[in-house]
């Protein structure tokens, strides 16, 4: 199966859920704070951030590799989304289009290399003094450990899922100004760890 039939697959078994992440939550505090108007969500899914932050007055980019996932955003009718279906590891973005890019578990599939193509293409999608907000699973997460190895804190148990380290992510984000990271938990069908980074493009 592809990455996307497998999306797919997952998708069209998921009961639609609109509550936005509290990652969500706090990432939009300081896009207000900062007065931004156009943010990319990485890898959206059904959409239940894209939705919160268009109807904040946000103007939203919904991407996500599942055309499943996009048609619950499209159905939304929301004048602020506009969708794309893409495969991030395979696509590059709009250079300098965004105020913020916001990638809540949707970027913890991948390998180094890859994970670090994506990173920089998201950096160069961002306009000076643009934020990223990346959420992923953390080594500390239930899932870790469970199905084959196929890497470093990387393990495939119907699709592969690579486990970040604090100081992992701090690496992966060096590129940035500047970098927050923190672990933090919730509950999310049990109780679920994550590694969360917060990061400024240097002003142009
Ligand atoms: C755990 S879901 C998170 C969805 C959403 N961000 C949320 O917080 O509800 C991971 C999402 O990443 C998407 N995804 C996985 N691999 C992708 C890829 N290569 N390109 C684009 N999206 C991808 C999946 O389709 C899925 O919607």
């Amino acid at each position: 199966m592809t990455n996307q039939s497998v999306w797919n697959k997952n998708w069209a078994n998921w009961k639609e859920d609109f509550k936005p992440s509290p990652f969500a939550e706090k990432a939009f505090k300081l896009m207000k704070i900062k007065d931004m108007h156009d943010v990319l969500d990485l890898g959206c899914g059904k959409g239940r951030n894209s939705l919160y932050f268009a109807a904040n007055g946000m103007n939203v980019t919904a991407m996500d590799i599942s055309d499943e996932a996009l048609k619950t955003v499209e159905n939304l009718r929301h004048p602020k989304i506009r969708t794309v279906c893409a495969d991030i590891s395979k696509t590059d973005l709009e250079l300098e289009k965004y105020d913020a890019v916001f990638a809540c578990l949707s970027l913890h599939y991948f390998g180094d290399a890859v994970t670090r193509l994506i990173i920089n293409r998201a950096h160069r999608s961002l306009r000076g003094g643009g934020l990223f907000f990346i959420r992923c699973k953390s080594v500390k997460d239930k899932a870790y450990g469970i199905g084959e190895k196929v890497g470093e804190d990387m393990y495939f148990d119907e699709w592969t899922r690579h486990f970040f380290r604090p100081e992992y992510m701090t690496d992966v984000l060096s590129g940035f100004e500047t970098a927050a990271v923190s672990e933090t938990e919730e509950d999310y069908f049990g109780v679920c760890h994550f590694v969360d980074g917060i990061a400024v493009k240097a002003s142009s």
